[in-house]
C-alpha cells in the first residue's frame, strides 16, 4: 500500500445511503445512483491527487456508488485509471463491494492498427492494461466506447461477451450506439448468453438526441440509460453568465474537448433564458439541467463530472426537487428546441 502521510485513510461517512436515490439498471437487478461521478476531466495529470481524491471521496459520501471510467481519460491516456489505481491501493479497495466501476474501449489509445475500433483484439488488450492500471480484479461493467462501422458487430459483441465471461467484468455495456445498432447488439448479446446491461449516450437539455428513437429501443429491450454530460460541460451552469472564468474547463488550453469556442452567444441565451426557470424553481441552473435529464424513468443516471466537491454538493440537491410542471417543461421546451 502507498504510505502517504497528507492523505489518511479514508472513512466514509456511515450516513451515506441516507439521501441518495437509486434506480434499476434497466430490467436488471442492478441498481444504480441517480448521479453518477466521471474521470473524463480532473483526474489526469494537470490536477492534484489530493483534489481528485477528495472528489471521489465527497461523491462517495453523498451515496454516489457508481464511477465511470475510460482507458484514453487524462491526460495523458490512462492517467485518470492510475489516479483511480492509486486511490483504489490506498484505502478505496475496503469498499470495492459497495462501487460500481465502469471502463471502456473504443477510442484511439495506442499506436498501431490494434489500438481502436471494436475488435475483440483491441477490447480485451485494453481491458486487461485498464485493470492493471486501476489495480481492480474486474470491472462492473465493460463497455464498448463507440460504434465502430468497420468490425463486424457480432465481433465487437463476441468480446464483450468474452470479457464478461471470462471473468474480466460483470456486466456489457455500449456507448454511443445509434438505435438500430443497439437493437442489434441487445438481440447479438442475449443470444449468446450475457445480456446488454446499459447504454451511455450524452443527454442534456441542449442535446436531445436521444429522444428520436433510442429511448424507445432501450424501454423495449429492457437496458438501462445512463447519460454522460448532463450539464453539457458545464454551460448548463451558471458558470458561464458573466464571463468565462479562468479556471473553468472552457479556459482551460489542454482540454480539447471544450473551448471558448462552444460559449456562443446564441447558446448563452438560451442558457440564461434556462437561469431565469431554475431561479423560480429555487434550483441552481446545474440543479435543474439533472433534475430535466432525470425527470424520464428511462434515464438511469446521469454521470456528472466536477473540478470542486462543491459542485458535487450542489448537483445532489437536484434531487431535492425532480418534479416539473406541464409549464416549466413547455417553457423549457420553448427555449432549447
Ligand atoms: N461515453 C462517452 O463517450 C463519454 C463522453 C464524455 C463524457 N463521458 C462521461 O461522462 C462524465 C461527465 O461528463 P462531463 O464532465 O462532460 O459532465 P458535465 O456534468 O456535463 O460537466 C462537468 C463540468 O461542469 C461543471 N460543473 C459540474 N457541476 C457543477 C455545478 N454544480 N455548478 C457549476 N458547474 C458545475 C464543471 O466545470 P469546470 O471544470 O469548468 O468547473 C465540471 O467539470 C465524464 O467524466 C465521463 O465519465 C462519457
Amino acid at each position: 500500500m502507498i504510505k502517504d502521510e497528507t492523505n489518511p485513510v479514508f472513512r466514509a461517512d456511515p450516513g451515506r445511503y441516507k439521501t441518495m436515490l437509486y434506480r434499476r439498471c434497466g430490467r436488471s437487478g442492478v441498481m444504480l445512483p441517480a448521479l453518477s461521478l466521471g474521470l473524463w476531466q480532473n483526474f489526469g495529470n494537470y490536477t492534484s491527487y489530493q483534489s481528485a481524491r477528495e472528489l471521489v471521496h465527497c461523491a462517495f459520501d453523498l451515496g454516489i456508488t457508481h464511477f465511470d471510467l475510460a482507458n484514453n481519460y487524462g491526460p495523458p491516456y490512462g492517467a485518470a485509471e492510475e489516479t483511480f489505481g492509486r486511490m483504489y491501493e490506498q484505502d478505496l479497495h475496503l469498499y470495492r463491494d459497495e462501487l460500481f466501476i465502469s471502463n471502456k474501449a473504443g477510442y484511439d489509445m495506442w499506436p498501431g492498427p490494434y489500438g481502436d475500433g471494436g475488435s475483440r483484439k483491441y477490447l480485451v488488450a485494453s481491458c486487461d492494461q485498464s485493470l492493471e492500471r486501476t489495480g481492480l480484479d474486474y470491472f462492473d461493467v465493460y463497455y464498448h466506447h463507440r460504434m465502430d462501422p468497420e468490425t463486424p458487430l457480432e465481433e465487437t459483441m463476441m468480446a464483450l461477451d468474452f470479457i464478461v465471461r471470462s471473468g474480466r467484468a460483470l456486466y456489457a455495456g455500449i456507448s454511443n450506439y445509434d438505435p438500430e445498432s443497439t437493437r442489434r447488439a441487445t438481440r447479438m448479446l442475449r443470444e449468446l448468453g450475457t445480456p446488454l446491461l446499459v447504454h451511455q449516450p450524452r443527454y442534456n437539455m441542449l442535446d436531445r438526441w436521444i429522444e428520436e428513437g433510442l429511448t424507445d429501443v432501450l424501454e423495449e429491450e429492457g437496458i438501462g440509460c445512463v447519460v454522460f454530460s448532463p450539464l453539457e460541460q458545464g454551460l448548463l451552469t451558471d458558470k458561464y453568465l458573466a464571463d468565462i472564468p479562468s479556471d473553468s474547463r472552457a479556459a482551460q488550453s489542454q482540454i480539447i474537448h471544450f473551448s471558448t469556442d462552444n460559449i456562443t452567444e446564441d447558446k448563452l441565451a438560451q442558457v440564461r433564458a434556462l437561469n431565469e426557470i431554475a431561479k423560480t424553481r429555487d434550483q441552481s441552473l446545474a440543479q435543474m439541467a439533472l433534475a430535466w435529464v432525470l425527470k424520464d424513468s428511462v434515464v438511469t443516471s446521469c454521470i456528472i463530472g466536477a473540478s470542486r466537491r462543491e459542485q458535487i454538493v450542489d448537483s445532489v440537491s437536484a434531487l431535492d426537487n425532480l418534479e416539473f410542471s406541464d409549464t416549466e417543461l413547455a417553457a423549457i421546451r420553448q427555449i432549447v428546441e
